[in-house]
């Protein structure tokens, strides 16, 4: 019988008759030593800390340098999230869709059941109450998150609200996802922790959508383990608002000032590790505008009595790529982590600090890197693993929006879809109107990078960059997008496509990236205005060189006009491959798209007569 050595701090959630029962059976089902309810204070977080420390986790950081800041490392088993052992429990296989992992409901139970059986033997059972997004705005939504991990705890800290303020608001009766993770990896009486418990075998990270579940086993890392994130911000929620009439995707929000003090809030689609972060936090080169963040990774939209579309960011906190982030490439970002962070995976230099492949020009002369062991730079190897992670509290970000918690949201003006591809995606790309903005979504491809275990640069289909993250059948979501653009008096978002990451034949970028990208945001803006020019052409509106400010940008005249350019072979030769793409949705796929290919097809080939 597990001991409670933290009961819920009011008396309004031990009214919650359903969650005090869940947790009852949880933990006649996992048999912890412990169990203990979050309050979500500093006291608790700090106390986390201290657990992983004297546990070998966590190395405390230099406070000199980086204040009440931890250094994590994990195991070469478990550094990024797992989406071959990723599944949809539907009732229906149909429901998951070509593109999930299924497993009908009562027979993954039952294979749960049995992994979870006294798994959480000798831990603490943390029940952690948490809001996605403010806590009672009208866009939020509660989880509740049981662990046996305290490094998850300390990140749901930093990532979502938790605690004592959450179950006041869930009441005696409100609804909640349930969430339950375990690392499994039980500890007998007179076992030694593991520095980083998982299970090496046995992984799954399962979602019930229809009764709005969670089960996470064997992995304590990042998406697999912070539920609030994609398992219920974007899987479970992508269910509930197809069935609701809203929206939960996986998009950055930034909110863009002009010289002139005029606002527009963008949202932008992107595949893990494609930047999505650097865009949010974005240091404008062009004079006078400005960048401010709301949101690096998920935004959830409902419509305004207005008809336009209101975004809220359900985090409260970054999960960040650290490699790569650096104060050129995002100062924003660095300054968010100078203190009250965790490093997962980074390497630790001599005097306690941390440091990451492309932080500084010059690499440290020794650090002892994510593996545990002494780096330098000449021993062939990165000292920080490709996934490693800053966790960081959003509000430590220079360039918050002031409005970032605001209940209601911002209003959306325009949404970006995008993906790493070195050839034939223009830099920027205008859709006719809401449909075809769907289409370009629903073709969206990426080269892979490290954030999901498995090959690295090979080009995959990442529809609205939702594949790993839709909980329910793909080709049900392009039609639900459809429907939400069809909603009568609805004034929706302009839609474009965007690359970055366009080469040239010697494998060198045509386009600086970074805070020059400012200036498509710039143009972006200006076409919601109505201010900017664009050209039609086969694949959707274009600005022309001229249409794009590149005042005191080092880029040659050729290589701007190849970033603009409509490569009519090249996207006649990609037409069967969007075809073959569709196909894997069958009867799913709406009527809509099937006539966008064709339209596209046409257009391609009227423009090579
Ligand atoms: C993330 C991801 O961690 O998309 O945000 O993998
Ligand atoms: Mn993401």
């Amino acid at each position: 019988m597990a001991t409670i050595v933290q009961e819920p701090k009011t008396a309004s959630d031990l009214r919650h008759h359903k969650l005090a029962q869940w947790v009852e059976e949880v933990a006649q089902l996992t048999q912890p030593e412990h169990v203990r309810w979050c309050d979500g204070s500093p006291a608790e977080y700090d106390e986390m800390l201290r657990l992983m420390v004297q546990a070998g986790t966590a190395i405390p950081m230099n406070a000199e340098k980086r204040p009440h800041s931890i250094f994590v490392r994990s195991t070469p088993a478990d550094v990024a999230r797992v989406e071959d052992r990723t599944f949809i429990c539907s009732r229906s296989q149909e429901d998951a869709g070509p593109t999930n992992n299924w497993r009908g409901p009562a027979e993954m139970k039952v294979a749960l059941n049995k992994l979870l059986s006294g798994c959480m033997a000798g831990r603490t059972l943390y029940v952690i109450p948490y809001s996605m997004g403010p806590i009672g705005s009208p866009i939020a939504n509660i989880g509740v998150e049981l662990t046996d991990s305290p490094y998850v705890v300390a990140n749901m800290h930093i990532m979502a609200r938790v605690g004592t303020k959450v179950l006041e608001v869930l009441g005696q009766d409100g609804e909640f996802v349930k969430g339950l993770h375990s690392v499994g990896l039980p500890l007998g009486p007179s076992d030694q922790d593991s520095p980083w418990p998982n299970n090496p075998t046995e992984k799954y990270i399962c979602h019930f959508p229809e009764t709005r579940e969670i089960v996470s086993f064997g992995s304590g890392y990042g998406g697999n383990a912070l539920l609030g994130k994609k398992c219920h911000a974007l899987r479970i929620a992508s269910v509930q608002a197809r069935d609701e009439g809203w929206m939960a995707e996986h998009m950055l929000i930034l909110k863009l000032i002009s010289p002139e003090g005029q606002v527009k809030y963008i949202t932008g689609a992107f595949p893990s590790a494609c930047g999505k972060t650097n865009l949010a936090m974005l240091i404008p080169t062009v004079p006078g505008w400005k960048v401010q963040t709301v949101g690096d990774d998920i935004a959830w939209m409902k419509f305004g009595p207005d008809g336009r579309l209101y975004a809220i960011n359900p985090e409260a906190g970054f999960f960040g790529v650290a490699p790569g982030t650096s104060m050129k490439s995002n100062a924003n970002a660095m300054l968010s982590v100078t203190r009250n962070s965790i490093f997962t995976n980074c390497a630790l230099t001599p005097d306690g600090d941390v440091w990451w492949e492309g932080m500084t020009d010059t690499k440290p002369a020794e650090l002892s890197d994510w593996l545990r062991r002494p780096w330098t730079p000449a021993c062939g190897h990165k000292a920080a693993h490709p996934n490693a992670r800053f966790t960081a509290p959003a509000r430590q970000c220079p360039v918050i929006a002031p409005e970032w918690e605001d209940p209601k949201g911002v209003p959306i003006d325009a949404m970006l879809f995008g993906g790493r591809r070195a050839n034939i995606v223009p830099l920027v790309t205008e859709a006719f109107d809401w449909q075809h903005g769907t289409f370009l979504g629903s073709t969206a491809s990426s080269e892979t990078t490290a954030a999901a275990a498995g090959k690295v640069g090979q080009l995959r289909r990442d529809p609205m960059a939702m594949l790993p993250f839709c909980g329910y059948h793909m080709g049900d979501y392009f039609a639900h997008y459809l429907k939400i653009g069809s909603r009568p008096g609805a004034k929706l978002p302009k839609i474009f496509y965007v690359n970055w990451f366009r080469q040239d034949d010697k494998g060198g970028f045509l386009w600086p990236g970074y805070g020059e990208n400012s200036r498509v945001l710039k143009w972006v803006f200006e076409r919601c205005n109505g201010t900017s020019h664009a050209v039609d052409t086969p694949i959707g509106r274009l600005p022309q060189p001229g249409d794009l400010d590149v005042r005191g940008l080092d880029i040659s005249a050729a290589n701007l006009a190849k970033l603009l350019s409509v490569d009519v072979d090249g996207w006649l030769a990609e037409v069967p491959l969007i075809r073959e793409h569709f196909a894997r949705f069958g009867s799913h796929l709406p009527q809509g798209l099937r006539d966008e290919v064709d339209r596209l097809e046409q257009r391609l080939k009227a423009a090579k007569k």
